[in-house]
């Protein structure tokens, strides 16, 4: 029984796999597209909307060193997020890393994890952008009926028709091809670097010294009541919950981790790229940095163009320009999000069908869903399938909250991966790896523990919604996977087969 849970997948197996002629995607990516790529679903609602309710709630301007954190956080996974990648370029990131270095219940629960990481984080962006857009909309004196602009402000039914649109045109364009989005996504990048940098460089003249005052805020006793909304640390050592202070740093750390989660999802398209060995870590690196500096360099200046408690929640950058008298900037901000955000959503799902295509071709979900459409040579029908019902949970769907069950799903998996680059470098030293994480391993030994520090920082209720998805997760390998895999098939031919010489790929077709 252990011995099945814990098969792996050899790395020359992932490899031919992507090789078969049904199941392989183009390859037409470059490192250029993957930073663009990057960047393109890095900076989003993190940025452009968490920034100012982190701000307001729990670190003051100390937000900026909550960025601060939460990047070094996200450096050292992705030195060992390029290690996997540049050694196995396959579609499914950690999922087919995990499966190559921890075997397959890990890996199972690695890909069930990033479904709801992506899953999730699509609907959350959708419904960022679906906010922006309505108040562009409102700006031009145009009001949707409340049923019809999300849960949060209806009373009673409400449906953000806008956020289920989106995700089903995106969904359209992504079954159309991956072509077609990189040249999209390009444009779309350019628009929302360049808003951002807007923030930064004109709103640098509007800084006023005392909103920096205090810089870190004095921690603050949270109201009583609802402890299961308080980071986790404090209810285990029995602190009384509070905000800001330093403490307040790291609760903002672990929310604005949001701004970074999309640097994994570079890696998830290595199988598309025309040269993983070389491109994979310079995309996932590269695109990492670019967000750190421009996200310090945004929240510091937001916060000192405002005074933190005044920072609006839905749209603090725009609304930081309007504080201060500048509306046209404030209109181009809005604009610039609204169309940023629109990659974002994009990428997220691509990532998403890429890792239930990994999933099911490799046995653990119904084969049906990896079965390439003829003409686009894309996953179409997990696209078509995770689409429609992303976009009825971007329709019905509260933000804040899945904000944080997506970072926890995110942080478990760089623990998996920080863990399999120890284990994958003992248990197969001979694999060329075009990208080496320095300190192996003592720096992936870091990396999960300050991994585990920003998990622990988040609320005790979404620890419980993390484990009940878990939990169904479980039930569902238990029920399906663990039987349907192509390994166990395999296991099954090889011992079945007298000679037992025969090639891994002979017994998988
Ligand atoms: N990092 C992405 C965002 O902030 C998911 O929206």
């Amino acid at each position: 029984m252990r011995s099945t849970l814990f098969r792996t997948k050899k790395v020359e197996q992932s490899i031919l796999d992507t090789e078969e002629p049904e199941h392989a995607l183009k390859k037409s990516l470059s490192a250029l597209d993957l930073t663009v790529f990057g960047v393109g679903v890095i900076i989003g609602t993190g940025i452009f909307v968490l920034t100012g309710k982190v701000a307001k709630e729990n670190a003051g301007p100390a937000v900026s060193l909550a960025f601060v954190v939460a990047g070094v956080v996200c450096a050292l996974a992705a030195l060992c997020y390029a290690e996997f990648a540049s050694t196995l370029p396959v579609a499914g990131s950690a999922y087919t890393f995990s499966y190559a270095s921890l075997g397959e219940l890990p890996a199972w629960i690695i890909g069930w994890d990033l479904v709801l990481e992506f899953a999730l984080g699509t609907a959350v962006v959708a419904v960022g952008w679906s906010g922006y857009i309505r108040s562009l909309l409102d700006n031009a004196g145009w009001h949707l009926p409340e049923y019809l602009s999300g849960r949060d402000g209806a009373h009673g039914f409400g449906f953000d028709i806008l956020a289920a649109a989106l995700i089903l045109v995106l969904t359209c364009i992504l079954v159309i091809g991956m072509k077609l989005s990189a040249r999209v996504t390009e444009v779309v990048v350019a628009i929302k670097v360049a808003v951002v940098l807007i923030v930064i460089i004109a709103g640098a003249f509007f800084i006023t010294a005392d909103n920096y005052k205090p810089f870190i805020p004095k921690a603050q006793p949270v109201a009583a009541g609802g402890s299961l909304k308080a980071p986790l640390i404090q209810l285990m050592v029995g602190w009384a919950p509070s905000n800001f202070g330093v403490m307040g740093i790291f609760t903002a750390a672990s929310v604005v981790f949001f701004a970074f989660i999309g640097f994994d999802v570079v890696a998830t398209a290595a199988e598309e790229t025309k040269n993983p060995q070389r491109d994979m870590p310079r995309g996932i690196l590269g695109s990492l940095l670019v967000c750190t500096v421009l996200y310090v360099a945004v929240s510091i200046v937001v916060t000192g163009m405002q005074h933190y408690s005044q920072l609006s929640v839905d749209a603090p950058l725009a609304d930081a320009f309007k504080a201060i008298g500048h509306p046209w900037y404030a209109g181009v901000i809005s604009f610039g999000a609204a169309v940023g955000l629109t990659t974002v959503c994009m990428i997220l799902l691509l990532g998403q069908t890429r890792v239930f295509f990994a999933m099911s071709r490799d046995g653990l979900l119904p084969r049906f869903f990896s079965r390439v459409h003829p003409r686009f040579r894309t996953p179409h029908r997990p696209t078509i399938l995770l689409g429609v019902v992303i976009a009825v949970i971007a329709g019905f769907t509260s933000l804040s909250e899945l904000a944080q069950l997506v970072n926890i799903g995110t942080l478990f998996a760089f623990v998996v991966v920080a863990i399999g680059v120890i284990i994958l470098r003992n248990t197969r030293p001979d694999l060329h790896r075009a990208f080496r994480t320095p300190w192996v391993p003592v720096l992936p030994i870091v990396s999960v523990l300050a991994t585990l520090w920003l998990m622990l920082n988040l609320p005790a209720e979404t620890w419980l919604r993390f484990a009940i998805w878990m939990v169904i997760g479980f039930l569902v390998y238990f029920l399906y996977g663990r039987s349907h895999s192509r390994l166990a098939r395999h296991e099954e031919t090889t011992v079945a087969d007298v000679s037992g010489d025969r090639p891994p790929g002979d017994a998988q077709a």
